[in-house]
């Protein structure tokens, strides 16, 4: 028996007993003839004593050891295992180690690349395994709800064929069909229909999935969904099953008891007010169209702008000229691309009021307007004394998206994008397709099985660009949780569709023929979601990235410097495989 207990154990009523340890030094503190060591497992640490004046040990290194448990003299309060020590009887070193290239301790001194290098070291760390752990605890409370539902789990492939999730495929060699390649699976979205054809009529998988998509804190190219299929459902059954769902991860993970109905927002409502298909309504700042109230007085900006639109910061009046430069720079970084920024400070001295009781009005704008013309402006934001109202103008979609920056920029200054609150809601009444100017084509906008909303269907030979879909997205503090809809069951509306986004009916047979095939074959109206396991864990443990949640991730790059992947093959592999590098 290596061990009787665990590091993160014992407490006082163990005193008196002998018990054994096994665990990793945090810590050596040698004090004259006594030597304390912290002994650290994924369960705690515990103070080990000994008065073994030969003792040689090191950081990391691999201990048994015997020893009785006895009352601390200085108890650490701090420590669930402050009360007590154990004092050695004997001390057996499983394994030496060398020392370790960062502390391995709740703050470590090691950077990003070397931490990933030594991935396994890093897990040591008490905030990474809180993270491991509450992913496994996630996961079981899926398993637990979805089972309790009567979803039945159940494994697909992943070496396939392209799915069409709009990322590059990763591809691997067939050897035993050479020239030939799978594709792995960007999502089990094909299969899981497949599977409703089957008559399995609710399923889920915690299952990989692979895109070949350039990264961020959000995204890596393998993750993890919790995918879900049913069938003989509408969108409103969906979205009741996952609200119910999503709830109790809530109450579950994080004690939090949402009682309230998750809001329902129009795709096109978010757009308008938060200039984001993923709003983040922990805060309000809800934008405004000025676009009437902003042209026609000889502000060429605004003038020949097709859409003039802006927000009220709350109590940001009193921001300094340099601060109102730095959200100018802001909006015209690269990645946002604004050309500039209108703003309106509503002053709450009323030393400075231009008319009686009401707040000073200063713009950037006052050559141009009178002051009841950029009061008014300032008023269609609901902008009280003390805001500071910041506006855009420019093409309308690509100046809400730049807006939407400014917000949550605004929201960050202001400390309102609190982790520990949690503001979920459904976005809903997708738009099917969006128009790409550059190729001159439709794309799906979720995928090309997502079904039409019935009384929208006529749209699609007039307007296809204003039909809308029956697909729903779970945004929480502005970020997409989850995405899915009600599929296309008619084989006649899915061949429409796909003419529609440009394949001809020797790529629609060559892609989805194993599909269409199988519809003819009695598919039940089916539709359902696939949430991002790793952002969900994320969200719910309160960190921006989730790597911190993956045990093994691979780095910005798409690489994992532990394992040193991707990496080249040798001659002889790439010889079985027919393969030649150019
Ligand atoms: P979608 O493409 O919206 O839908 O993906 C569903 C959810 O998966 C997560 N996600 C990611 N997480 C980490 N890294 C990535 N690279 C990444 N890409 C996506 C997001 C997203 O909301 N088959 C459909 C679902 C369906 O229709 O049922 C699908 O995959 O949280």
């Amino acid at each position: 028996m290596y061990r009787s207990h665990t590091c993160g154990e014992l407490r006082a009523e163990n005193i008196g007993q002998t018990v054994t340890l096994a665990g990793w030094v945090q810590k050596v503190r040698n004090l004259g003839a006594m030597t304390f060591i912290d002994l650290r497992d994924r369960y705690g640490i515990t103070q080990i004593v000994t008065q073994d004046e030969s003792i040689k040990i090191g950081r990391e290194w691999v201990l048994q050891v015997e020893g009785e448990v006895i009352e601390r003299s200085a108890k650490n309060p701090k420590m669930t295992t402050g009360d007590i020590e154990l004092s050695a009887k004997k001390l057996t070193v499983l394994h030496e180690a060398e020392v370790p290239p960062f502390t391995i301790e709740e703050q470590s001194d090691g950077g990003d690349d070397l931490r990933m290098k030594y991935r396994y070291l890093d897990l040591r760390r008490p905030p990474l395994q809180r993270n491991i752990i509450l992913r496994h605890k996630m996961a079981q409370a899926v398993r637990r709800f979805l089972d309790g539902e009567g979803f039945l789990e159940i494994e697909t492939p992943y070496l396939v064929n392209s799915t069409p999730e709009g990322a590059r495929d990763f591809v691997v060699p067939s050897r035993m069909n050479p020239h030939q390649f799978y594709a792995l699976p960007q999502s089990p979205q094909t299969l899981k229909q497949l599977l409703m054809v089957a008559g399995y009529d609710r399923y889920f998988q915690i299952v990989r999935c692979f895109r070949d998509e350039d990264l961020r804190a959000d995204r890596q190219p393998e993750f993890t969904q919790i995918d879900c299929e049913m069938a003989f459902v509408e969108q409103e059954d969906v979205l009741e099953v996952f609200e119910r769902w999503a709830k109790y991860m809530f109450s579950e993970t994080l004690g939090i008891h949402l009682t309230e109905p998750v809001r329902r927002i129009p795709w096109s409502e978010a757009m308008e007010k938060y200039g984001s298909d993923k709003p983040d309504l922990r805060f309000g700042m809800e934008f405004s169209d000025l676009t009437d109230l902003a042209q026609g007085h000889g502000f060429s900006v605004f003038d020949d702008a097709e859409y003039v639109v802006g927000f009220a910061a709350p109590g940001c009046a009193s921001y300094t000229r340099k601060q109102i430069d730095g959200l100018i720079d802001f909006v015209k970084r690269q990645q946002i691309g604004a050309k500039g920024l209108v703003w309106i400070r509503l002053d709450s001295d009323p030393a400075q009021a231009d008319t009686p009781g009401g707040a000073a009005v200063k713009s950037s704008v006052d050559k141009f307007y009178s002051p009841d013309q950029v009061r008014a402006m300032a008023e269609r934001c609901g902008a009280r004394e003390g805001d500071l109202v910041l506006i855009l103008c420019g093409p309308r979609m690509k100046t809400l998206t730049q807006l939407s920056a400014l917000r949550l920029e605004m929201a960050e200054q202001l400390g309102l994008r609190d982790p520990h609150k949690f503001v979920p809601l459904w976005v809903v009444d997708f738009p099917l397709f969006e128009w790409d100017d550059e190729t001159k084509r439709y794309y799906a906008v979720h995928h090309p099985f997502t079904s039409p909303k019935p009384e929208d269907v006529p749209l699609l030979d007039s307007d296809p660009g204003r039909v809308r879909a029956n697909a729903y997205d779970f945004v929480c503090n502005g970020t997409e949780i989850g995405g899915g809809s009600i599929r296309i069951h008619d084989s006649a509306l899915q061949a429409k569709i796909f003419s529609l986004l440009g394949f001809n009916d020797e790529q629609i047979a060559s892609r989805f023929g194993f599909l269409i095939n199988a519809f003819k074959y009695g598919a039940p109206p089916h539709g359902g979601i696939a949430f991002g396991f790793d952002r969900l864990c994320s969200l719910f443990g309160g960190s921006e990235s989730i790597r911190d949640y993956i045990a093994f991730p691979k780095n910005n790059a798409g690489r994992d410097v532990m394992l040193d992947a991707p990496g080249s093959l040798d001659p002889e592999q790439l010889k079985e495989l027919e393969i030649k590098l150019g």
